[in-house]
């Protein structure tokens, strides 16, 4: 496997399919940025349309490799569960989770 973002050598098929997700989401919230950077600064209202479905879709992208890696990854998974879909203090959040230690 050749990966510019691979630091270690002999590493395990779980790892490194670990990796491949990891990789593909920060290239997935790349191009929502880029897009969302795109559709702002253009003055081409169908070019924004285009811009803004693609940056859309994107981010569905991001969310199938989240909950990909969430289901192979027991530590993103419990954190996730701790984190999302919560609202007000998200530093209360973890000290309802944590004790507040
Ligand atoms: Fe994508």
């Amino acid at each position: 496997m050749s990966s510019e973002h691979l630091h270690e050598q002999n590493l395990s098929p779980e790892t490194l399919d670990r990796h491949r997700a990891i990789v593909s989401i920060m290239e997935e919230l790349e191009a929502v940025d880029w897009y969302a950077q795109r559709a702002e600064a253009t003055t081409d209202d169908s070019l924004r349309q285009v811009l803004e479905h693609n940056r859309d879709e994107e981010k569905e992208h991001a969310a199938m490799l989240i909950e990909w890696l969430r289901r192979h990854d027991a530590k993103f998974d419990e954190e996730l569960h701790t984190y999302l879909f919560t609202s007000g203090s998200i530093t209360e959040v973890e000290d309802e989770a944590t004790g507040g230690k």
